[in-house]
């Protein structure tokens, strides 16, 4: 290991997001720990096999990584899946398989470290969640609660750990053209089923927005940005200019107003 190369534990390293910002840190020095169910090799990170909704998988994981490196700098929660249903189709067996994933997981993860870096009296936590978890959009409303939980996570798990030199920081992309749908937890629909006609369109619009969405290198830039601030912020949200506005919008626009512009922007039937 070179002098003041900074061990990282990423998840999700082989998707799309993950593979860039194992780059952009492989890149500048960083020593990559990439995470994956299934492990795959890339010469931009050690793989390391783990699934996040299982507990015993993730103990062996940090303790792969620990008995290799004796430490870890950076933790990096970003592995996740989408989820697209309407709210009173979705089974809950699906409800919890969605949380288990991207929620209980990555907070499962998240205490493993936390006291190795407590004991290094050190530390840098990004959470990926997204610019989704600002406000439950629909037909995506499990995935929206799953990533402003992580949003909530990442507020009070700053709070709490800044005593102990443990930054935490937030980074929400927009859509960035990726893998994702092919992972994504799917509720199948009924012809019959009132939310038919609005829930296949609005699949079709979700998948023609990853698609065009950015690059994963711009968040993987961003990553090594952020991790070399003195002092990041406390959230970063990355995408274009009206996915970044969205968050203030939902500050400043009535409840039922910014409804109504989600409503026509998904072209949803709205009464008044
Ligand atoms: N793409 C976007 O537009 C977008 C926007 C906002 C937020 N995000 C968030 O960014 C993160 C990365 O997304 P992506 O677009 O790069 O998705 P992706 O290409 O589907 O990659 C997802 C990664 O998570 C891993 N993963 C999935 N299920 C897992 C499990 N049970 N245990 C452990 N690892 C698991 C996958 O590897 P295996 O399948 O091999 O396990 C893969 O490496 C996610 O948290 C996503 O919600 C993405």
């Amino acid at each position: 290991m070179s002098q003041n190369q900074k061990i990282v534990l990423l998840t999700g390293a082989s998707g799309g997001l993950g593979t860039a910002i194992a780059r952009h840190l492989s890149q500048n020095n960083y020593k990559v720990y990439g995470t994956s169910r299934h492990k795959q090799a890339n010469g931009d990170y050690i793989p390391v096999s783990m699934d996040l909704s299982d507990e015993k998988s993730i103990d062996k994981a940090v303790k792969f990584v620990l008995s290799k490196e004796n430490r870890i700098d950076i933790l990096i929660n970003n592995a996740g899946i989408g989820a697209t249903g309407s709210i009173e189709e979705t089974k809950i067996d699906d409800v919890k398989k969605i949380f288990e994933i991207n929620l209980f997981g990555m907070i499962a993860l998240t205490q493993k470290v936390l006291p190795v870096m407590r004991s290094q009296k050190s530390g840098i936590i990004i959470n990926i969640s997204s610019i989704a978890g600002y406000t439950g959009l629909p037909f995506r409303g499990i995935y929206s609660a799953t990533k402003s939980a992580v949003m909530r996570i990442s507020e009070a798990l700053s709070s709490e750990v800044n005593q102990f030199n443990i930054r935490v920081i937030d980074v929400a992309p927009g859509d960035f053209k990726t893998n994702i749908a092919a992972g994504r937890l799917y509720t199948a629909i009924d012809e019959n089923s009132p939310y038919y006609t609005d829930y296949k369109r609005i699949l079709q619009m979700i998948d023609d927005e990853v698609d065009k969405g950015l690059a994963p290198d711009v968040l993987g830039k961003k990553i090594n940005g952020i991790l070399r601030k003195k002092h990041p912020k406390l959230r970063y949200n990355i995408g274009v200019f009206l996915q970044r506005l969205t968050p203030y919008l939902i500050c400043i626009l009535p409840g039922r107003f910014f409804e109504k512009l989600i409503n026509k922007h998904y072209g949803i039937k709205y009464k008044p």
